[in-house]
């Protein structure tokens, strides 16, 4: 899976980019505040029709105008054209020529796995992040996935309104229950299935990169219920009639971290809790590789310099796995020193000022 050709109009500091692309492994070069996140932000955009930085549309439009564009040509299992226009007043996505009204049509026509600093967030940020990760794996996986998250988040919603009347009757309550328990154990069915699948490929990436046999590393999925979810939900009666909402629920799922049996949380180091981070992203591209039988674009945010380079170099072989073949990476880089570390093939641009330049090599 490539992306082929990228087009941009007024999308962050890039006036008017058009830009053609091979398979393999790019790097973008430059200094700080030129526009590599940029570029990497509009690739993803491209795959889920959102900013990886999680901000609003509105701050993606170039200072000053009124809406960004942004078109790529996909190659997958076969050749997708994707263009989005957005504006205050209007939005427009076109698939292969047709205006389609509902997002999840273009997810799979280019499946992206991104690497950043939010990663971190993975391991030090709330459980909202790590719910994030792995509804965002299971939709990329299955799109029917979103439907059941969907039709959670709506039951939810609802009967947490009329909990916080105050006066809700049983019979309303039990109607927006139904929903939620038969949802919500699906949610909780294909999260623990996903955690199973994808655990080993964590663990043995974290090993690979780390290299240190001392560390002992686990990652367990860990329901907020345990038992039958309508048997729980019924229980908690009392604290959700006096909390005024549903305390009970995948919406309180969370993932454990474990090192040595310990939560990296309370006892990793910065770049202990970075390799988790990398682990996790790589399980993502690999667990995707798996289903789909294509490889996902990687995009790889200037995460590499935080690494000690004996994590960089046991880093680098497996991205270039996963690169190799008919895949496709594009990694930002500021200074030149550490990639020379690597020794393998690689497109070189430079980037200044919202501006992508090949590189002779
Ligand atoms: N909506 C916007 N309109 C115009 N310029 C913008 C907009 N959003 C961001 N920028 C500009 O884009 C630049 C930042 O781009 P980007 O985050 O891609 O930098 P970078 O090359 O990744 O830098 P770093 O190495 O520091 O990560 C800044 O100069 C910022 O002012
Ligand atoms: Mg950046």
């Amino acid at each position: 899976m490539h992306l082929k050709e990228l087009r941009l109009r007024d999308f962050r500091n890039y006036t008017a980019l058009d830009a053609v692309f091979q398979p393999g492994f790019h790097l973008f070069l430059g200094d700080n505040g030129q526009g590599k996140s940029n570029l990497l932000e509009a690739i993803y955009l491209l795959s889920t029709l959102k900013s990886f930085r999680g901000v609003p549309n509105s701050l993606l439009v170039r200072a000053g105008q009124k809406g960004y564009f942004v078109g790529g040509v996909l190659v997958g299992e076969r050749e997708n054209h994707v263009k989005t226009y957005w504006s205050a007043r209007e939005r427009n996505l076109v698939l292969n020529g047709r205006r389609i009204a509902r997002t999840e049509d273009i997810y799979g026509t280019i499946r992206a796995v991104v690497f950043c600093a939010e990663d971190m967030l993975l391991i030090k940020g709330g459980p909202q992040y790590r719910r994030r990760y792995m509804d965002f794996l299971l939709a990329q996986t299955d799109s029917s996935y979103l439907t059941i998250l969907q039709r959670y988040g709506l039951a939810l919603r609802s009967r947490n309104a009329a909990l916080k009347t105050g006066k809700v009757s049983v019979g309303v309550l039990e109607g927006f229950s139904r929903e939620l328990v038969s949802s919500g154990s699906e949610i909780i069915r294909r999260r623990s299935e996903l955690v199973q699948k994808i655990r080993p490929t964590v663990c043995q990436t974290y090993a690979k990169i780390a290299n240190q046999k001392s560390e002992e590393v686990q990652c367990y999925y860990r329901p907020n219920v345990e038992g039958d979810f309508s048997v729980e939900l019924a229980q908690s009666r009392q604290r959700e009639l006096a909390q005024r909402y549903t305390v009970v629920g995948p919406h309180r799922d969370d993932l454990d971290f474990l090192m040595n049996g310990v939560p990296v949380l309370r006892q990793g180091s910065e770049g202990q809790k970075r390799t988790w981070a990398l682990a996790l992203k790589m399980a993502q591209a690999e667990y995707l590789t798996q289903v789909h039988g294509v490889q996902p674009v990687l995009l790889i945010d200037d995460v590499m310099g935080e690494l000690d380079q004996h994590r960089r170099q046991a880093f680098l072989p497996l991205l270039n796995r996963v690169a190799s073949g008919r895949g496709q990476m594009f990694m930002t880089c500021t200074s030149k020193n550490w990639y020379q570390e690597m020794d393998f093939k690689m497109t070189e641009w430079s980037i200044q000022r919202g501006q992508l330049f090949p590189l002779e090599t």
